[in-house]
């Protein structure tokens, strides 16, 4: 396993729309692997695969000791509203409050080439939400939640 270097905010590549995974290769299990290792040196709890340079739609989501690989994952159903802070291993020392749903189903293809379905509650739906984004050249600046001037 190797770190990879994570691409930080500026850079174009974090604003590319991602190229679906056609196959599994051991070259995309290698990358899941690293990517693994990489937000786990950063602290971080997901990372997707565009922060590393890769315009592919992979993902990884660790939270409460569990491993999400998320290969060409979509949403299939989401409900409910919460507007948290978060932060993004592209964009250190940022914080926004964005507004995402309270729950979130993603689907995906895991490492053996299977469909699984995921459900997250909070962080993980969150966690989802801006991991998924990603693929698709959106950042959780675009969906901060304005901030009530004080009268
Ligand atoms: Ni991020």
């Amino acid at each position: 396993m190797a770190k990879l270097n994570i691409v930080k905010y500026g850079d174009e590549v974090l604003r590319k729309k991602c190229r679906e995974v056609e196959e599994i290769t051991p070259r995309i299990l290698t990358l899941l692997d690293d990517m693994v290792e990489t937000m786990r040196a950063a602290d971080g709890c997901g990372l997707a695969a565009p922060q590393v340079g890769i315009l592919r739609r992979i993902a990884v989501v660790e939270l409460d000791d569990k491993v999400y690989e998320l290969i060409n994952p979509h949403i299939i159903a989401f409900s409910g509203e919460q507007h948290e802070v978060e932060g993004c291993l592209s964009i250190p020392g940022e914080q926004v409050t964005t507004k995402r749903p309270m729950y979130v189903t993603v689907r995906a293809f895991n490492r053996n080439g299977e469909v699984v379905d995921y459900t997250g509650e909070g962080l993980l739906a969150r966690a989802f939400c801006h991991e998924l984004d990603h693929l698709d050249g959106k950042l959780m600046i675009d969906r901060a939640v304005p901030v009530k001037k004080k009268k």
